[in-house]
């Protein structure tokens, strides 16, 4: 994981650097440190800690080029020495790195055979060492291309010489970097909105490139060192929207976007006097859509909780078996694949290497791709056949909460589009989903006033060290997710069941002392839920029931009742998860943990 950014202009550079830092910070930040080149000389500074702790320790400096990273340690614990950049012998090269790089051992060991010195345990820093063997002072593009020749890995990188005093080189192979343009100054980063406050024109490097910046612009070439032009783009975020506007965190921000997150994701994409779907992105795929005999669904995380709620409803409405598998093991399973299989990857970032893995692997295997990614120009965009895009703006939060909404409603139309071009749906059939799913961002909002009630919920429970979630159906995937949520932010331990398995395993931990959280909707399964939470009571177990179905029965069995606004097997999933966010964040805040940064965990997995 990790977040890198350089900069070469004309105003000064810590400062700059130092901010996009903070936008980076989480993608990683166990340590932080910064490179800048000033009068032919080297500047450097870094720390175990976050970027505010290397605040404190930075003098000032009038150097306009300058690079910065924020880690997240993969090899070697996060200390001071751990920390990026690292350097060659002489303190003349300073390198910062994001990915892992496989095969650095055999090098460090022959580095060392030949005299370097090394200070730190990381993999990363034998990436200085070898661009020290190769650069005479003259050409720092050649140095760093000719030493990553040999690496094997995942890299987005960047490197500064106190003998190139007026550019920054960056390369990318397996892990995310964006450069921006401006007047007189140019931008590297591993992600959009940490530039947006200086520039909103951007180059996507592609892997197997690299870069030099320089004041008058970027120049791009291969790694065979080939030029290579590539039009700017426009993006069109906005930094407000890349803030927190007055909400105490991210991700609290996050959660009350969610109607609008919903909504522009469906906007523009259906018309509802029809019922038809209006996807022309995947126009190009008709027919490998029509031919396609087998459809996997791969993701990570929350993504992957999207995909298994998709499973529920495309069986139902769209006669399509949808295999769904976590890409991590899809990938190493020997997956079959062939052109007429189609896959289905969903992420939020587009960076997650588990899901790029899994996607390479089956293109390579002839099958076509479409990708749900939040993130514009993401690599899993362009290593798809096609995407579809949320449209849930920039997500920062650790913890993904307004992508799964966007993800949910994306597979729905997805789903809607492939049945209809498949003719085994009529779109006045589609009618009736699509009535539905449009109601959501104003149910979505009614449920977002019950916040309150949520509040004193999570000041009962907020002491709690385990948690039980419990969902059948459509609602189980959410069940999975409200552990998740809870666990990441808050660091109680908390499991996901089908309400099924109850009696298979997890009521052997039901006490007075263990909640569970069950849902139940009178769409699904109504009475087999109830029995469940029968069981958890009769354990003198303590039953959180979150329900579109009140009734006395209901309140019989509940010691803490939430309430969801009645709706549809489509609209449900996406009601379901909204005061489980609110709990678990509640919780967390309540119990004083880091919401938008949790220890160990990052935004975006770039590694596998
Ligand atoms: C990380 C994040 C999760 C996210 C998962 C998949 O674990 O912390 O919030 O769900 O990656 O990320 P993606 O960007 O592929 O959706």
């Amino acid at each position: 994981m990790c977040g890198i950014v350089g900069y070469v202009g004309q105003r000064p550079a810590q400062d700059l650097l130092l901010a996009a830092l903070q936008k980076l910070e989480y993608r990683g930040y166990d340590s932080a440190g910064i490179a800048l080149v000033e009068n032919k000389s080297l500047y450097l500074e870094k720390r175990a800690g976050k970027v505010s702790d290397l605040m404190r320790v930075l003098k000032a400096s009038r150097a306009t080029v300058g690079l910065g990273h924020t880690r997240w340690a993969t090899h070697g614990p996060p200390t001071d020495q751990n920390a990026h950049p690292h350097c060659d012998c002489q303190k003349k090269i300073a390198v910062i790195h994001n990915g892992i790089i496989e095969n650095y051992l055999p090098f460090k060991e022959e580095l060392q055979a030949r005299g370097h010195i090394f200070l730190s345990q990381t993999d990363s820093e034998v990436i200085a060492h070898l661009i020290e063997e190769r650069y005479d002072g003259t050409n720092l593009l050649e140095a760093v291309r000719e030493a990553l020749r040999p690496l094997r890995g995942a890299y987005a990188l960047a490197v500064v010489a106190t003998d190139s005093p007026d550019e920054v080189i960056v390369a990318r192979q397996g892990s995310p970097l964006v450069l921006g343009l401006g007047e007189h100054e140019t931008f590297a980063a591993s992600d959009i909105p940490a530039l947006l406050a200086f520039t909103k024109t951007m180059v996507f490097l592609n892997d197997g490139e690299l870069g030099v910046l320089r004041r008058d612009g970027v120049e791009l070439c291969d790694f065979e060192g080939r030029r290579i032009t590539r039009a700017p783009q426009r993006i069109e975020w906005d930094v407000v929207t890349a803030q927190k506007q007055g909400y105490k965190h991210f991700m609290l921000k996050e959660i009350h976007e969610q109607p609008h997150a919903l909504a522009n994701t469906l906007q523009n994409r259906y018309e509802l006097a029809t019922g038809k779907i209006v996807l022309p992105e995947l126009q190009k795929l008709t027919e490998k859509i029509h031919k396609a005999q087998m459809v996997y669904c791969v993701a990570m995380g929350t993504a992957y909780y999207a995909a298994l709620t998709a499973k529920y409803l495309w069986r139902e409405f769209f006669r399509v078996p949808l295999a769904v598998e976590l890409a991590s093991e899809f990938r190493y399973s020997k997956p079959y694949l062939d052109e007429n299989t189609l896959v289905i990857a969903i992420s939020q970032s587009g960076e997650t290497a588990d899901t790029l893995g899994a996607v390479r692997e089956a293109r390579a295997r002839g099958a076509s791709v479409i990708s749900i990614v939040n993130v514009v120009g993401a690599t899993l965009t362009r290593e798809s056949d096609a995407t579809l895009y949320t449209h849930a703006g920039p997500e920062i939060g650790v913890a993904s909460t307004k992508a799964l909404l966007a993800q949910l409603a994306a597979l729905d139309l997805l789903g809607f589009f492939i049945a209809q071009s498949r003719g085994w749906l009529a779109p006045e059939q589609t009618r009736p989903a699509l009535e539905s799913l449009v109601r959501g961002p104003a149910l979505i909002e009614k449920l977002l006033q019950q916040e309150r009630e949520i509040v004193r919920l999570a000041q009962v429970f907020y002491e709690k060290e385990h948690f039980l979630f419990l969902g059948r159906d459509l609602l189980y995937p959410i069940a999975l997710e409200g552990a998740l949520k809870l666990k990441e932010i808050s660091y109680i331990h908390a499991e996901g069941y089908a309400a099924g398995e109850l009696k298979h395993g997890p009521i052997a931990l039901i006490d007075a002392e263990m909640p569970t959280v069950v849902l139940v909707t009178k769409e699904s399964v109504y009475e087999k839920v109830f029995s469940n939470i029968e069981e958890v009571k009769a354990r003198r177990g303590i039953v959180i029931t979150v329900t579109d179905q009140i009734n006395k029965e209901i309140e019989r069995v509940s010691d803490f009742i939430i309430e969801i606004p009645p709706s549809s097997r489509w609209l449900a999933p996406l009601l379901f998860v909204v005061p489980l966010q609110l709990f678990a964040y509640h919780i967390a805040d309540l119990r004083g943990t880091d919401i938008d940064q949790p220890r160990n965990l990052a935004k975006s997995v770039t590694v596998e």
